[in-house]
């Protein structure tokens, strides 16, 4: 199996190869948690996914998905890799069969002699929108400082926005008719390429003009950090409130959750998922940074994806009004059905977290995200709203509907908790919530307890049973964890000082030579994928699955270049004296003396 063999295309003589990027593509568009569970009965446990291991029989399970990561292993038989591995494996089918099955799966049309041409042109066009709206937004940003734009400045200060979250998010300003678009064209952009970034309209006359003219520019970037569209806001109190970028060809609103490239900056095991711009960036400003707001639409799957795929915890924080609270119960269920651990936010007294944080403050607002409350009790108050429990009948009706929610969950520990909280907030007793609970509940099957994972020691089976001690082999996993894990921290530093041939583990060695050839090429492929080898693969993942109980990454990476840095001082202080035992001549004697002292005062300083 490989990526790198150019592939045949049956009934044709010339050859087509999938590019990388076209696999990374295939691979980024199949999240690894959806298609494992066609396979497997997954059930979240912390950060990861677990299930009884499809490779092997198992009792108890020790198969494990990383949503984060978008990888499996498995900790009881060692196999692991990437979604194309898996499928790969399961299916038993080799590299492209399994590639045409995911394209299929995600709706990618695989490259033919006739498309691949057209394919490079729409690649050409998307690039070139990309710039497009990197230029826009900085120079929206720009045109926010200029004297003419004074309306705009007291319109910020009016919300109380802050330079510094101005510069975070790029906000600004935009020109009033087409200034932009005049920029463009000066720079050498052609007008389809301008439409295509639909920052320009063509008017009557066939002349492009501007599409956002005088209004506040909040640029939304995907997460990785492009810029792909804009949001403007009206000054005032005229409609639209505000104009958006139509989905185009680097725009899809359900794909993407504005704030989510800079949210992940910071700590995001919980994230808050808030209706407007103005929202995320009003919370950000006051610290609350592990915030996104939906693009306008009701939350999509694909949205819910992104959110697993980077928090344990997701928080929904709706208007207060009933239009939110319809698209709060909506979002739950998308998110629910995704194995999402999820909470509902509960805000008095403002009627968005914008006006709540202003009015009360970080402080309270974080009070009310640490109290968040789950699917069960949000479902049950929706559920009291409408009816009059000092009215018999409706407290029947009551009863009836929380048995129902109540019997959905799995956990008895949790529903006797929930059952403690309704009883006393609702006046009902225990033992009338029982019993109708009990009426319901269903004979449960798939009684599986997922268990933690325990330490097992991952599966390694080293080539020709070398010899390497294990504190090495534990610390140069470390190196390969943080280098694919860290790599914008770490990569400089580690290359300077950790040669290929410092590393004692002849498998360790030909991962750390792949991981910085990948770097130096700058390739956007998957790790996993450069190597074709199963075993390989397998003791990668199985690297890549671990945690390293790393908190503090900086730190962690100065020890492991201090421990490499000491042990060269150290080798070459052995051979020094090693050197000395010869029969010198007293000069060179002199030199030797020389370095040795050198080098103890520089292992001095490494400690
Ligand atoms: P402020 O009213 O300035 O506080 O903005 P907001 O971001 O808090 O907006 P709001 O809560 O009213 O709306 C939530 C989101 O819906 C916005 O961020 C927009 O994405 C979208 N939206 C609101 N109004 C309009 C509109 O008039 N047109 C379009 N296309 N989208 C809108
Ligand atoms: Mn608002």
């Amino acid at each position: 199996m490989s990526n790198k063999i150019s592939i045949w295309r049956k009934g044709f003589r010339k050859l087509i190869r999938y590019s990388d990027e076209l696999i990374e593509e295939i691979r980024s568009s199949n999240d690894i948690v959806d298609v494992i569970s066609q396979y497997v009965i997954l059930k979240r446990s912390g950060r990861n996914f677990f299930g009884l291991c499809p490779f092997h029989k198992e009792k108890s399970p020790s198969f494990s998905v990383s949503p984060d990561k978008q990888i499996f292993h498995c900790f009881g038989c060692g196999v692991g890799g990437n979604v194309i591995h898996f499928v790969s494996k399961i299916e038993n089918i080799n590299f492209k069969e399994t590639l045409e099955l995911l394209a299929n799966r995600a709706n990618i049309a695989l490259p033919t002699l006739d498309t691949s041409y057209q394919d490079n042109k729409k690649a050409m066009l998307k690039s070139k929108v990309y710039e497009i709206n990197e230029i826009a937004a900085k120079f929206y940003h720009e045109t926010l400082y200029k004297p003419t734009s004074k309306e705009a400045q007291e319109y910020i200060k009016k919300r109380r926005l802050d330079n510094r979250t101005l510069k975070s998010f790029l906000i600004g300003y935009s020109g009033t008719f087409d200034e932009l678009s005049r920029l463009l064209k000066e720079k050498g952009y052609t007008d389809e390429e301008i439409l295509a970034s639909s920052l320009g309209i063509k008017a009557e006359n066939g002349r492009i003009i501007d599409r956002f003219r005088r209004r506040l520019m909040i640029p939304i970037q995907d997460a990785t950090g492009r810029f792909i569209a804009f949001g403007g806001r009206v000054l005032d109190d005229s409609k639209p409130k505000y104009i958006n970028s139509p989905e185009n060809i680097v725009y899809s609103k359900g794909r993407n959750l504005f704030g989510l490239n800079i949210a992940k900056k910071g700590d995001t095991k919980k994230i808050i998922i808030v209706e407007g711009y103005m929202d995320a960036i009003s919370l950000y400003q006051r610290g609350i940074t592990n915030v996104v707001a939906s693009l306008g639409t009701a939350l999509t799957e694909n949205q819910g994806r992104l959110l697993r795929k980077n928090s344990e915890q997701i928080i929904i924080g709706y208007d207060a009004d009933g239009a939110g609270q319809a698209a709060t119960l909506r979002g739950l269920e998308i998110l629910q059905n995704m194995g999402c651990d999820i909470r509902v936010l509960q805000i008095y007294g403002a009627k968005d977290p914008d006006e709540f944080i202003i009015k009360y403050g970080p402080e309270r607002f974080q009070k009310c995200v640490d109290s968040a409350i789950s699917l069960v009790e949000f479902k049950v108050k929706i559920l009291k709203q409408n009816l009059n429990l000092e009215n018999v009948n409706d407290k029947i009706k009551f009863l009836n509907e929380v048995a129902k929610i109540l019997a959905k969950v799995d956990n008895n520990i949790e529903k006797e908790i929930y059952i403690d909280k309704i009883s006393e907030e609702y006046k009902i007793s225990k033992e009338a919530i029982y019993g109708e609970v009990n009426k319901l509940i269903y004979t449960k099957t798939n009684d599986q307890k997922i268990l933690q994972r325990n330490p097992v020691k991952a599966y390694i089976k080293n080539e020709k049973s070398e010899k390497v001690d294990e504190s090495i082999i534990k610390r140069e996993k470390m190196v390969i964890y943080i280098l694919v894990n860290y790599p914008e921290e770490s990569y400089n530093a580690i290359k300077n000082t950790i040669t290929p041939e410092d590393i004692k583990s002849e498998l360790d060695k030909k991962i750390i030579e792949k991981i910085y050839e990948k770097y130096e090429s700058n390739s956007t492929s998957d790790i996993l994928d450069q190597f074709e080898e199963e075993e390989v693969i397998n003791y990668l993942s199985g690297i890549m699955a671990d945690d390293f109980g790393i908190t503090d990454i900086n730190k962690c990476i100065e020890d492991l270049l201090n421990t490499y840095n000491k042990e060269k001082l150290v080798n070459k202080r052995n051979e020094i004296i090693k050197k000395l035992e010869n029969n010198n001549t007293s000069e060179e004697t002199a030199k030797l003396e020389q370095e040795l002292n050198e080098i103890i005062l520089k292992l001095a300083k490494v400690k």
